[in-house]
């Protein structure tokens, strides 16, 4: 049997070989781009674009499937090459977050390196906790469907208690799901003690934890734990939800616990016209840039809904950390702040 190939297949082929010798990891189109930074996730050495994609706005709006299309696909053609979501982002039958990622881009899964979470079969946005084993190889095999994949690279504990951790089984179920092909690498996702926990077990080689210009703790806590035994470290919520764009406090608890912050923090990117600047010394960019400038932080996962986002994100990441001077000074504010040593998330 002779194939032929045509033009397109033959060019994407030959880039396939020029992106291998020179970044391996890196699917084929993030390879081709430049402007976009990659930084190996830890022991996984997976190579992940500094800025991902967080894709729990999109199932909390039940955002249209033809606008998620468009935003994933723009940003997979500008570099992004890192997807994370879970398993109970949204209704299960109307535009959940899996089904949303899995119809716009399930056709060009080697672009990217895709992650989500087990622990709510039933459940919606972290309520409805099922740890056992069996609920969770019958998620994984959910979102693998719902995902179009026949395998994940990352595969979360979506926010256990310690003692689930200390138990075995959920962990064990993530390796048995590794063994079977079906994942590659088992993760933690959540906040304070029951990350530390995590990494002290030494099962995970990612763990995906809060840190943002709200909530530094992780800094301390977790972050050099992290390095030291080389496992991978994704920001969660890294914008802080961007609150300081809501003109009254928020209902929303979640979102309620920063924007009580914002005043007394008195960071100078949340006065005046940078508050609404969209550019790298504006609120968002500023916030952004303080975790992608955090030493041990591999991947800033943003959430957005509008297609566009990631391609500002990531050229206000583009232009560099921050100075020391600067860096420090949102350190400072932040211990200056009462109370400031307890985990919010
Ligand atoms: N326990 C867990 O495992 C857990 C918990 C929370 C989050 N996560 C993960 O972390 C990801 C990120 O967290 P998140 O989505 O809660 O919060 P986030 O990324 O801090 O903030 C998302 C919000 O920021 C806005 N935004 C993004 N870029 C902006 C910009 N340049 N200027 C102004 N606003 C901007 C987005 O609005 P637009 O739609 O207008 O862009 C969206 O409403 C989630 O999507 C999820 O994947 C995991």
């Amino acid at each position: 049997m002779t194939y032929s190939l045509t033009r397109r297949q033959s060019l994407k082929m030959m880039a396939a070989g020029i992106a291998g010798l020179m970044m391996p990891g890196v699917p084929l189109l993030a390879a081709k781009n430049t402007g976009v930074e990659y930084r190996r996730l830890g022991r996984t050495d997976l190579k992940v674009s500094l800025v991902g994609f967080g894709g729990l706005s999109i199932g909390l709006a039940g955002t249209e499937q033809q606008r998620v299309s468009r935003l994933l696909n723009q940003a997979l053609d500008r570099g992004l090459n890192f997807i994370d979501t879970a398993e109970c982002y949204g209704h299960p039958d109307k535009n959940h977050s899996e089904t949303l990622i899995g119809n716009a881009v399930g056709s060009r899964r080697e672009d990217y390196v895709l992650c989500s979470k087990v622990g709510h079969e039933n459940g919606h946005f972290g309520q409805g906790a099922d740890w056992s084993a069996d609920s969770i190889t019958r998620t994984i095999d959910r979102s693998l469907k719902r995902l179009k994949t026949d395998h994940l690279d990352i595969v979360y504990l979506h926010g256990c208690p310690v003692e689930v951790l200390q138990a075995g089984d959920a962990t064990e179920a993530l390796i048995k799901a590794r063994k079977a092909g079906k994942i590659r690498f088992p993760g933690y996702s959540g906040s304070g003690e029951r990350v530390k926990a995590a990494l002290d077990s030494d099962a995970f080689d990612v763990v995906q934890l809060t840190l943002n210009v709200f909530e530094q703790n992780a800094i301390d806590d977790l972050l050099p734990l992290a390095a030291k035994k080389d496992i991978g470290v994704v920001a969660k919520r890294p914008l802080g939800n961007a609150v300081w764009r809501f003109p009254e406090r928020p209902e929303w608890e979640w979102y309620a616990e920063y924007w009580d912050l914002i005043k007394p923090l008195e960071y100078p990117f949340f006065q005046g016209g940078l508050l609404a600047d969209p550019g790298p010394d504006g609120a968002a960019g500023m916030a952004l840039r303080f975790v992608t400038s955090t030493p041990g932080v591999h991947s800033a996962i943003v959430g957005t809904t509008s297609p566009g986002r990631w391609t500002q994100n990531n050229a206000n990441v583009s232009v560099g950390s921050l100075s020391e001077a600067q860096y420090q000074a949102i350190r400072e504010s932040w211990r200056a702040l009462p109370g400031n040593q307890r985990a919010l998330g």
